[in-house]
């Protein structure tokens, strides 16, 4: 046998479970026009950029619970090129160049699942998780749509989340100094750790309180 032929079978081996590094999945969202209040806030001299997806985003795939990241394969623009325009659109860089957020998240937080999930595939794993999971259109549907003043509970953007899912997901805000109000910029959904199934998320209620959220617009 040649040698590449003994190599390709070797890859081919599947994974052993003993060999999954982490527990679950967490999935976060981004909403923009949170995220950006956020920064002009904590930072005054932050800019967003003229154009504020008035969409969630994506803002990474996360191996649970957290842990230093091994040292994985690097990425390169080139590994990416597939799913280049999709990432563009649905996982875009606020702040910056979008390569270098995909690389950070990558490095940060996706060679935790590499065995399990390499490169691309990690890559196309959050871009379809996303395509099922459109947050404002799941929140839309019960209501819940981001307003100037106006604000929901948190428990109803939690349940409304849930009826989707049907499992909690974990709802992120800061204050809006201003406003003196906890103001959302990010939801997480929880999965499996073969990303295929929902599961509950620790901590639903995250940094938002028990009270009533501002959903920016
Ligand atoms: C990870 O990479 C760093 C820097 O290249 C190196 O110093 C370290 O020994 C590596 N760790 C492992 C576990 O390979
Ligand atoms: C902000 O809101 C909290 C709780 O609603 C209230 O206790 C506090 O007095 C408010 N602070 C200001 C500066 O209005
Ligand atoms: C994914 O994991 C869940 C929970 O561990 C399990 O119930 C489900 O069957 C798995 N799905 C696949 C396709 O392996």
């Amino acid at each position: 046998m040649s040698l590449v032929f003994v190599l390709s079978l070797f890859l081919l081996l599947e994974v052993p479970k003993s060999c999954i590094a982490y527990d679950y999945f967490s999935f976060p969202q981004t909403w923009p026009k949170g995220y950006c209040n956020k920064q002009i806030d904590e930072h005054k001299t932050f800019h967003c950029p003229g154009k504020i997806p008035k969409k969630f985003i994506i803002h990474g795939l996360w191996p649970q619970p957290s842990q230093q990241a091994p040292n994985g394969s690097l990425l390169v623009e080139e590994d990416l090129k597939p799913v280049e325009k999709e990432l563009g659109l649905d996982w875009p860089n606020l702040i910056g160049k979008n390569f270098i957020f995909w690389r950070s998240e990558w490095q940060a937080h996706g060679v935790i699942s590499e065995a399990q999930f390499p490169k691309l595939e990690y890559f196309k794993t959050a871009l379809h998780i996303y395509k099922q999971n459109d947050l404002l259109e799941i929140l839309t549907k019960e209501k819940i749509v981001p307003k100037a003043k106006e604000v929901y509970s948190v428990t109803s953007v939690l349940e409304a989340v849930k009826k989707h899912t049907e499992h909690d997901p974990q709802v992120v805000c800061y204050t809006d100094s201003k406003k003196n109000v906890s103001a959302l910029y990010e939801i997480r959904i929880c999965l499996t750790s073969n990303a295929t199934s929902y599961r509950n998320c620790p901590n639903p209620h995250g940094s938002c309180g028990d009270g009533n959220l501002l959903f920016p617009k």
